[in-house]
């Protein structure tokens, strides 16, 4: 394992590359990694990025906003097939009938999505930053793709404005339930619950706190509870503990696991490096006509 790690180094110095890992990746991808965040934070580093070559840890949506943030520099991802299936799950016919039916709406499209949906949207936004930027706009409705459950959130506490939802969801973070964390909550009393916003709105009602991966790190760190239940996916667990060697977490279900994000390995991470394997690629066309949701995404953010 040592071995991996030292020539991953090496490589990294003499690619002058930079390494960018998601907080769902295996931990010892993320031990190797450069930056560790969740998806709004990795992609300003990506765009700011100086290096040659920029390693994605993540699934292919992160890969490819990143090219398309900073297409002079090469975008290597560790497993091409690493995919985020929930980034599919809307359709531009229906973007399109959106915007003839309503005269003041604004396409918000969840970063979890594919270059060609953010191509027909108005801005980008990630759990960390859709209530400060849909708050922001000054259209009246909002078109919310692709995921339901955050844009339900989202609607829940921006009351002046009119949502309309697409059925698109993780299926890591849909299949949570009431009753798991009623469970839960049985088995650690004193714990706090806290979970992502792509979580359905019955769990959330449930929680203590609700926010992107980063915001629940950060929440349990600044906490003084002790115990906390994690109601999204078990990487973070790697970070919550490096930052908190006092404190205890459970999870909200035993099996909270993203396939896609556990595909990158370290020895994929070596393999592509070595290789220049993994590249992203995205046509002019594309990258023009998508980086501008992105980049008023990073604008209203701010
Ligand atoms: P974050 O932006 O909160 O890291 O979430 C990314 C993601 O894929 C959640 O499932
Ligand atoms: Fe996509 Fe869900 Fe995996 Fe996040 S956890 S990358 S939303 S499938």
């Amino acid at each position: 394992m040592s071995d991996i790690k030292n020539r991953i180094e090496d490589l990294k110095k003499s690619k002058n590359a930079i390494i960018l890992a998601h907080y769902y990746v295996p931990d010892e991808v993320q031990q190797i990694a450069d930056y560790i965040g969740d998806s709004y934070y990795l992609s300003k580093i990506a765009k700011e990025a100086k290096q040659d070559t920029i390693v994605f840890c993540g699934v292919s949506f992160m890969g490819e906003s990143a090219k398309i943030l900073n297409p002079d520099k090469k975008v290597l991802m560790p497993d091409i097939t690493a995919d985020c299936p929930m980034a599919h799950m809307a359709q531009i016919e229906k973007i399109k009938e959106v915007r003839n039916q309503y005269d003041d709406v604004a396409v918000v499209c969840y970063i979890n999505s594919t270059g060609e949906l953010k191509k027909y949207s108005d801005v980008c936004v990630t759990s960390a930053n859709a209530m400060k930027i849909v708050k922001a706009l000054p259209n009246k409705n909002i078109y919310f793709i692709p995921d339901e459950n955050l844009g339900r959130y989202i609607a829940s506490q921006v009351l002046d404005k009119n949502f309309i939802f697409n059925d698109g969801f993780c299926p890591v973070h849909a299949e949570v339930r009431k009753d798991d964390v009623k469970l839960a909550k049985k088995m650690h009393p004193n714990a706090l619950v806290l979970v992502h916003p792509e979580c359905k709105m019955e769990v959330l009602e449930e929680a203590d706190y609700i926010g992107s991966t980063s915001g629940i790190i950060n929440y349990a760190t600044d906490s003084d509870a002790l115990e906390f239940i994690i109601g999204t996916e078990t990487g973070v667990m790697y970070e919550l503990k490096q930052k908190n060697p006092g404190k205890k977490f459970y999870t909200l279900m035993p099996h909270q696991i993203c396939p896609d994000m556990k595909k990158v390995t370290l020895e994929k991470v070596l393999e592509c490096m070595e290789n220049e394997s993994g590249a992203v690629e995205v046509t002019d066309e594309l990258r023009n006509s998508a980086n501008a949701s992105l980049d008023r995404m990073l604008e209203l953010a701010k």
